[in-house]
């Protein structure tokens, strides 16, 4: 998950820099600013002090003093005059000077607020729009744990991209756990596409009668030899000409991680890590479902997150990023 978008208080957050939007003095302000110097202590202002203040678009570190956050890094955002004084480049500016000072002070993981979307005016899509765009742009070339601190969630539009008609289809889709217990111990195990495994869970769950899926036990004994989640993974990677970081880049999903995934033919992923491949690698709907079953999961109609997933693969929306706004709009884990 190198970029994640969360909604906390950022002086809060236990990574090794956080980034503070400042103004040209550095020293102190309200808002976010108020509150870091706030949290570090009177150490930080007199940190601050000997920095000699910092141009807008600029970035200068200190250490974060008593925040969990091992550095501070201030960043100058522009005030918003109309958008024709170059304020995007400045913004822009702002979280790549702030990035560059994180990568070369070691950090593995840095928190930005949303620069200038506050006291300096901002508008807040865009703010959010060129702070997700130029993280995603810093991560196609190098390794780090971004989060973006969405404080105050409401004007951002956020997950309203290439998501218009999302609500309705909630409306339409969303099933109550109760409404969905019922329709899948009545249905599910009757489908081809169930295998023989989920129908000896059936079984053990009372949803299938015992004879049919012990019969079908004995007479398909090599269910064991399906080709495994790693295995389809690595083969859609083939198939569709794409490199190992340019699927785990696309799933949200850290190295090391895919590197356990490639390196176990037997790796038992978690739901959303299986979700976030599937979605990484474009799979249609039954090939998605089909690399989700050989994880050992579903997609259920009672659970808001596989809805979403299901409109977006519906849509065509494979864009992780896209989809992480729609989940952050309804308070759900993102990938
Ligand atoms: N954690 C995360 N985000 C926060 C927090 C917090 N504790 N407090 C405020 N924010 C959010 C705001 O909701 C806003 O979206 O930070 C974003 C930036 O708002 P400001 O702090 O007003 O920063 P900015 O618009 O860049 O203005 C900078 O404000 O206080 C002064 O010294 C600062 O003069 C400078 C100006």
């Amino acid at each position: 998950m190198p970029l994640k978008i969360i909604r906390q208080d950022i002086t809060k957050l236990e990574c090794d820099a956080i980034v503070n939007a400042a103004n040209s003095s550095l020293l102190g302000g309200g808002g976010v600013d108020g509150a870091i110097h706030r949290a570090a202590g009177p150490k930080l202002l007199e940190e601050c002090r000997g920095l000699g203040g910092c141009q807008t678009g600029d970035a200068k570190i200190t250490y974060g003093y008593n925040l969990p956050a091992k550095y501070v890094i201030h960043t100058v955002g522009p005030v918003y005059a109309g958008g024709n004084r170059g304020e995007r480049e400045l913004l822009i500016s702002c979280y790549k000077k702030s990035l560059d000072l994180a990568l070369s002070h070691g950090c593995e993981s840095v928190a930005f607020p949303l620069i200038s979307s506050g006291v300096y005016g901002y508008p807040k899509p865009e703010a959010f729009r060129v702070a997700v765009d130029t993280c995603l742009e810093f991560l196609k070339e190098n390794e780090m744990l971004i989060y973006i601190v969405v404080f105050d969630k409401h004007g951002y539009n956020i997950g309203k991209k290439n998501f218009a008609d999302l609500d309705e289809f909630i409306d339409q889709n969303y099933v109550s756990e109760q409404e969905e217990i019922f329709k899948s111990s009545k249905n599910a195990f009757d489908l081809p596409r169930f295998s023989k495994a989920k129908k000896i869970a059936g079984m053990v769950a009372g949803a299938v009668p015992c004879d049919e899926a012990i019969c079908e036990s004995i007479e398909m004994p090599d269910f064991e030899l399906d080709e495994s989640f790693t295995e389809m993974v690595l083969r859609k990677i083939d198939e569709k000409g794409m490199t190992d970081p340019e699927c785990y880049k696309r799933a949200n999903i850290d190295r090391k991680l895919f590197s356990k995934i490639r390196s176990d033919i037997h790796y038992r992923p978690s739901k959303m890590t299986a979700m976030a491949l599937g979605l990484s690698l474009e799979l249609p709907m039954n090939e998605f479902e089909e690399l989700l079953q050989k994880a050992g999961f579903a997609l259920s109609k009672s659970d808001m997150t596989d809805v979403i997933i299901d409109y977006a693969i519906r849509h065509k929306i494979y864009d992780i990023f896209a989809i992480n706004e729609a989940l952050f709009s309804k308070d759900l884990a993102t990938f």
